[in-house]
C-alpha cells in the first residue's frame, strides 16, 4: 500500500481516532478476509445494542415509524441504509460488495436517503459527476439534521482526490466516513472506527494497492445476472482520463478464483455475466502465469449453466486477432463489442495517447466484421479535446457513418485536473465544443434508429430481465446483442432466456411477441 504525505497524515488521524491498538483492534485478525469478518461480526454488536436501546426507549418507533419498524424486527435487523452509485459497471458491482457487508452487520437496503447510513459510491471520470454528488451532500444535510445519528459515508473515485477530501473536510464536516477505490473490502472496519469513538470524520484513502481480497460477502442487485471483476485498475493513461490515478495500476485477478466465482453465481441462478474491467484486453499480463483475455473466455465458456458472457470495455489497441477468434467460437459470448473510439482523427488519438489511428480502429472494424457478421458495435466518443478542429471532428463524423454503432455514448470533453490534457493549450471554447456536440449526437442517434431495426421480423433469444415500467403484463428484456425487446409476459419468466418474434422496430427498442 503506497499513501502520500497527506493521506498519511489522515490515516493518522483515523488510527488515532479509533484508540491505537485499544479494545477492538487489538484482538483483531491480521489475515483478510478474517479480520473484516470479525469486525462485520463487532458492527452487528454495536448497531444491535444501539437498536435495543432505540427500541426500549421508544426512540426507535419514532424513528422509522410501525411499518418500517416491524419489518426491520422481522427480518432481525438493526437499521437502514441506502446506497448511491454514480458511474460506471465497476461501480456498480463495487456497490454490490458494499451492499453485502452491510446487510452482513444487520442493515436493511432500503431506496431512501432517509435512512441510517447513506453511502455515495462516487465517479469522478467527468466534473458533472462530482457536482451532482456537491448537490446531494446539500440535501443529505438537511435530512441528517432532523435525523441527527444518522451517519454519512462517502467511497469510490471522486474520493482518490486529495483537493476533493479538503473540500469535504472544510466544507461538509458532517460527513461522518470517507475510503476510497482500493479499500472497499474495509467498510465494517471503518464503521466500527466511527462508532466506537461516535464523533468527527473517518478517512482512510490508499493510493493504491496490490491487494485484491477475495471472498467477501456481495448482495446482488439482479438474482439472474452479475457483473464479476476480472480485473482492476488502467495502466493506459490516455491523456483526458483520471482513472488510472483514482484506480490505480492493472491487476489482474486469478483465473481460478474468477472461475470460481462465476461458478458460484451459476449455482446461485446467475445465466449471465459480464465480466468488467477498464481494459480487459490486457487481461492477465501480470499474474504469476499470465494469460490472455482469450483464453480466460474460453474457459468461462466451459462452465455449465451459464448462457451468457459479456464484457467490458476493450482497448482497440489491444483487441488481438485471437481474441476475435475466442468470441466466434464461443457460443455464450454475446454478440455485442463496446469498442470506445474517443476520437476519429488521427492526430487528435495521438495526443489522447490512445495508439491508434482511424484508419487502425476501420481495419479492425472490418477484421470484426467480417468474423461475426452479425455483431453489434457501440462506442464512447469524447467531442472537444484540447486542440480538436473541424477537420479533426469531421474525421470523428466520417468514423460514424462508416461504422454506423448501434449506440454510441457520447460525452463533452471535461478537463480533469491532473491528467495531461488539462494543461494543454487551445482548450476548444464551450460553444464551439456545444454545436459540434449536437451534431454528432443527431447523427448518431439516427444511425442507430436505422441500425437497430435489422431483426425486424425474425425470432430471438431474449433475457427477460424486469417487469416492463410501462405497460403492464409485459416483460422488458434483451437480445444477445443488448437491444432492448419488450413482450408479454408475466413476473415468473424473470431470468429466464426466451424466444421472442420482433414484430415492430422503435428505433432503439423492439415490440415482440414469445413464441
Ligand atoms: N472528458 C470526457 N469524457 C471522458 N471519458 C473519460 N474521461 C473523460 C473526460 N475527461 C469518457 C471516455 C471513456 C468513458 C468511460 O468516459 O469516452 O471511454
Ligand atoms: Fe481511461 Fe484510457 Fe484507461 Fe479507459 S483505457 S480507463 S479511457 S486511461
Amino acid at each position: 500500500m503506497k499513501k502520500n504525505s497527506f493521506q498519511q497524515e489522515q490515516e493518522y488521524q483515523y488510527r488515532y481516532g479509533q484508540g491505537s491498538g485499544s479494545g477492538l483492534w487489538a484482538e483483531a485478525p491480521k489475515e483478510e478476509p478474517e479480520r473484516q469478518y470479525y469486525f462485520i461480526e463487532q458492527a452487528r454488536g454495536m448497531l444491535k445494542a444501539r437498536f435495543e436501546a432505540g427500541l426500549s426507549s421508544g426512540r426507535a418507533l419514532e424513528k422509522y415509524g410501525k411499518e418500517q419498524l416491524d419489518e426491520l424486527l422481522a427480518g432481525e435487523f438493526f437499521g437502514t441504509f441506502c446506497v448511491v452509485t454514480f458511474g460506471c459497471q465497476m461501480n456498480a458491482r463495487d456497490s454490490e460488495k458494499l451492499s453485502g457487508i452491510l446487510e452482513q452487520i444487520g442493515l436493511k437496503e432500503i431506496q431512501s436517503e432517509n435512512a441510517d447510513l447513506v453511502l455515495y459510491n462516487t465517479c469522478t471520470v467527468r466534473d458533472n459527476a462530482n457536482q451532482k454528488v456537491y448537490g446531494r451532500l446539500g440535501y443529505l444535510h438537511a435530512l441528517k439534521k432532523k435525523r441527527p445519528d444518522m451517519k454519512i459515508a462517502l467511497c469510490g473515485c471522486m474520493m482518490q482526490e486529495p483537493t476533493v477530501i479538503e473540500k469535504i473536510r472544510k466544507s461538509y464536516p458532517f460527513v461522518d466516513i470517507i475510503f476510497g477505490t482500493h479499500n472497499i473490502f474495509k467498510l465494517a472496519e471503518l464503521i466500527c472506527g466511527r462508532l466506537e469513538r461516535d464523533r468527527g470524520m473517518v478517512i482512510d484513502i490508499w493510493e493504491g494497492t496490490d491487494q485484491i481480497v477475495e471472498d467477501l460477502p456481495v448482495e446482488r442487485k439482479y438474482p439472474f445476472k452479475s457483473g464479476v471483476n476480472i480485473m482492476f485498475g488502467c495502466n493506459n493513461f490516455c491523456s483526458y482520463c483520471i482513472v488510472p490515478y483514482v484506480r490505480g495500476r492493472e491487476r489482474s485477478r486469478r483465473p481460478e478464483d474468477i472461475l470460481a466465482e462465476i461458478r458460484r453465481l451459476v449455482a446461485d441462478g446467475v445465466v449471465e455475466v459480464m465480466l468488467l474491467g477498464q481494459n480487459v484486453n490486457s487481461y492477465g499480463k501480470n499474474l504469476e502465469e499470465p494469460m490472455t483475455f482469450a483464453e480466460l473466455l474460453r474457459k468461462v465458456n466451459e462452465i455449465e449453466g451459464l448462457e451468457r458472457i459479456r464484457f467490458m470495455t476493450s482497448h482497440p489497441k489491444d483487441l488481438s486477432d485471437d481474441l476475435i477468434a475466442a468470441m466466434k467460437e464461443c457460443e455464450k459470448v454475446c454478440r455485442h463489442l463496446h469498442l470506445p473510439l474517443q476520437s476519429g482523427s488521427s492526430q487528435i488519438l495521438q495526443v489522447m495517447n490512445r495508439k491508434y489511428t482511424k484508419a487502425d480502429y476501420l481495419a479492425l472494424v472490418d477484421k470484426i466484421r467480417a468474423a461475426i457478421p452479425d455483431i453489434s458495435l457501440t462506442t464512447d466518443i469524447i467531442v472537444g479535446f484540447p486542440g480538436e478542429t473541424e477537420e479533426d471532428f469531421a474525421e470523428t463524423m466520417d468514423v460514424v457513418r462508416r461504422v454506423r454503432y448501434d449506440s454510441a455514448f457520447t460525452f463533452i470533453y471535461s478537463k480533469r485536473t491532473g491528467t495531461p490534457a488539462a494543461a494543454m493549450e487551445d482548450q476548444v471554447p464551450e460553444d464551439v465544443v456545444k454545436e459540434r456536440f449536437e451534431r454528432l449526437l443527431k447523427e448518431v442517434q439516427q444511425i442507430s434508429a436505422e441500425v437497430c431495426g435489422r431483426d425486424l421480423h425474425t425470432v430471438q433469444k431474449v433475457l427477460a430481465e424486469s417487469l416492463d415500467d410501462h405497460q403492464a403484463g409485459y416483460l422488458t428484456g434483451r437480445m444477445s446483442n443488448n437491444t432492448t425487446v419488450h413482450f408479454p409476459g408475466d413476473a415468473s419468466q424473470i431470468g429466464r432466456i426466451v424466444d421472442v418474434r420482433l414484430e415492430e422496430a422503435k428505433g432503439f427498442y423492439y415490440m415482440g411477441t414469445q413464441v
